[in-house]
């Protein structure tokens, strides 16, 4: 299936890994850019040299493009929007945040940038300073969210800018990837289908948690300070709720919460730790290579699609 964001990108096929914070380090990456999809290398907090060796070791394991998600929020993401140029990468996503400040770096180096939105007015803004694409992100994904679904924030950004829009947030399958193509994206991004994929390196409590998931687990903590992340449902949501209700500050519970994504990827503590994950997570079923993946979801949306 060619759109303006394969051409763009160089793959074969308009899917998109999310460059998901401790998830998406270079197993994954590289598995999705080989299967012909665009592998996201997620720079989350991490310091540019950590990025660095990300990028190199994603390298040795596919010679197809891969990209970096860059946290502009990130006290280290000055270093890594040099590092991304120095590496020779030539496609960068960006989230929280406007990317403005590195632009002229990164145009200059080639580099495709594609900011994350949530909103008409940001992508409008990020088609203004240069950005080739943009992600549109709807509250239905795992990690931090807006307040728009992705049902009705494609098609409004998809009207607003003549950039090409990749759809994200709820995608799971052929159908998903249909439907945004049907609201009018070129691509889609998906996050937590590929959490469980055979090449993540996150821990199996955690992927085993999103294969039991309901409809219904997810849950919305931070709301209320107007930071909401999606994750499912566990004793940690359920303490933060409580302490969000009470009234506890916003650094109070981010204090609470630091470093509880690292234990439920790495550690598998999906009690206490952060299950970071979307409302798809109760339709995804079983592990499968990204390959499996990749190509389940294209032959089903292609049928659907005619094409
Ligand atoms: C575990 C996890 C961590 C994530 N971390 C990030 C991140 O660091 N940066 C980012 O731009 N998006 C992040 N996301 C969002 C994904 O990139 C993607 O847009 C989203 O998962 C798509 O929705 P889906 O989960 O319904 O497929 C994260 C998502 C998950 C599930």
């Amino acid at each position: 299936m060619k759109t303006r964001i394969t051409e763009l990108l160089g793959v074969d096929h308009p899917i998109i890994q999310g460059g998901m914070a401790w998830v998406a380090e270079h197993h994954l990456a590289a598995a999705v850019s080989e299967a012909g999809g665009l592998g996201l290398i997620g720079g989350a907090n991490a310091p540019g040299e950590v990025v660095r060796a990300e990028i190199r070791k994603a390298k040795e394991l596919t010679g197809k493009p891969i990209g970096v998600n860059v946290m502009l929020l990130s006290p280290h993401a000055e270093d890594v929007a040099k590092v991304v140029v120095e590496e020779g990468i030539k496609v960068v996503t960006t989230g929280a945040g406007n990317p403005e400040k590195y632009m002229d770096m990164w145009k200059a180096a080639g580099i495709k940038v594609i900011p994350v939105v949530a909103s008409v007015a940001l992508a409008k803004r990020m088609e203004k300073y240069g950005a080739d694409a943009v992600v549109a992100e709807g509250s239905e994904s795992g990690g931090h969210i807006g307040e728009q679904t992705t049902m009705t924030l494609v098609p409004q950004v998809v009207d607003a800018v003549s950039i090409p829009v990749i759809a994200a947030g709820g995608i799971g399958d052929g159908r998903g990837i249909a439907a945004a193509f049907m609201l009018g994206a070129e691509a889609v991004q998906i996050g937590t289908r590929f959490v469980v994929a055979k090449e993540s390196i996150v821990h199996d409590n955690y992927k085993q948690r999103i294969i039991k998931a309901k409809d219904i687990d997810s849950a919305v903590t931070g709301r209320s300070h107007g930071h909401p992340v999606r994750c499912l449902r566990n004793q940690m949501t359920r303490e933060y709720a409580k302490l969000e209700q009470e009234g506890k500050s916003f650094e109070e519970l981010e204090y609470m919460t630091l470093g509880t994504l690292r234990k439920a990827v790495q550690e598998g503590d999906i009690t206490n730790g952060t299950v970071m994950a979307g409302q798809i997570a109760g339709m995804i079923c079983r592990e499968q290579t990204c390959r499996e993946i990749i190509e389940e979801m294209m032959e089903q949306a292609e049928r659907l699609l005619g094409r």
